[in-house]
């Protein structure tokens, strides 16, 4: 799979998936990671995700980059939060402030965890288009090495100002909701229709939206979430070039819909 600067380029979503199953979580894990995903993200929002995924990758943890997030109004709350996340996977290589949630209180006690080498890199996320203000703020403060933001054809609000001073900072890009919460899968286009997007190794339609997200280059991971361990394999898949020029991706759009 091809690297950049977070390592492979697809990784794997862990929202409303396997919450406190551990035995699917295992499966699903195992699956991305030996599809040669690394980019594992979770959150204390999702549940008991974050802890699934530590049991789940067991002995294969060196392989991971564990992207998981502080969500907590309170220090105190934080502050377990990380304890926990500590106790689950050693030390977690990318550290994000969920939804800019007192991200200003949080940045300096995360930036000693950095110092101190228990945390790689620092980042910061948000959902939605109304916060992206905000973000740019955060963003702008040059204390936050990543963001974590949506990105696909029908959410494209990114590349008016983010995606634009992400490359500006040299900061590295999340990309959330690649295939829009599952919505841009529900009608898929008959194989014929795909058939200009074959010689770029596209499948299926999955790996047709992501390949037009990984075709921006300012993206560095799209972090698709599933269940099904086929999906997770079939995602993975996603990260090889070639790279889609403005003709496929035009494409992709017409055929969602966009
Ligand atoms: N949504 C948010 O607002 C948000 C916010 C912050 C962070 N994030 C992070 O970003 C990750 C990704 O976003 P997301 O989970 O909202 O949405 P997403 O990855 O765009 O879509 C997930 C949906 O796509 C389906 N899917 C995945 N691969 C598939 C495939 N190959 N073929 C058919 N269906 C497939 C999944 O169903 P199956 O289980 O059937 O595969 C699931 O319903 C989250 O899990 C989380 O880690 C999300």
């Amino acid at each position: 799979m091809e690297e950049r600067r977070l390592g492979p380029v697809v990784g794997l979503g862990t929202w409303n998936t396997f919450d406190h199953d551990e035995e699917l979580a295992r499966v699903v894990v195992d699956a991305a990671l030996t599809g040669g995903a690394r980019v594992l993200d979770s959150s204390p929002m999702y549940g008991g995700a974050e802890r699934s995924v530590a049991g789940a990758l067991d002995d294969r943890r060196a392989e991971a980059i564990v992207a998981t997030k502080i969500w907590a109004p309170r220090l105190e709350e934080a502050r377990q939060q990380y304890a926990r996340q500590l106790e689950w996977f050693g030390r977690v290589e990318v550290e994000q402030v969920h939804n800019l949630v007192s991200w200003r209180e949080h940045l300096p006690w995360l930036e000693e965890e950095r110092d101190a080498g228990r945390i790689d890199r620092l980042g910061v996320t948000h959902y939605a288009a109304s916060a992206f203000g905000g973000l740019a703020d955060a963003m702008r403060t040059g204390r936050f090495e990543t963001v974590q933001l949506p990105y696909n054809p029908f959410e494209r609000e990114c590349e008016r100002e983010l995606l634009p001073l992400a490359a500006e900072l040299g900061m590295a890009v999340i990309v959330m909701r690649p295939l829009g919460q599952g919505a841009l899968l529900r009608r898929v286009p008959e194989p014929r229709e795909l058939e200009p997007l074959r010689e770029f190794g596209v499948q299926t339609w999955a790996q047709a939206l992501l390949k037009w997200v990984l075709s921006d280059e300012r993206v560095d991971v799209a972090i698709p979430a599933t269940r099904n361990p086929e999906h997770a394999a079939e995602n993975a898949a996603a990260g090889e070039p070639p790279w889609f020029g403005p003709e496929e991706r035009r494409l992709v759009e017409r055929l969602a819909g966009a």
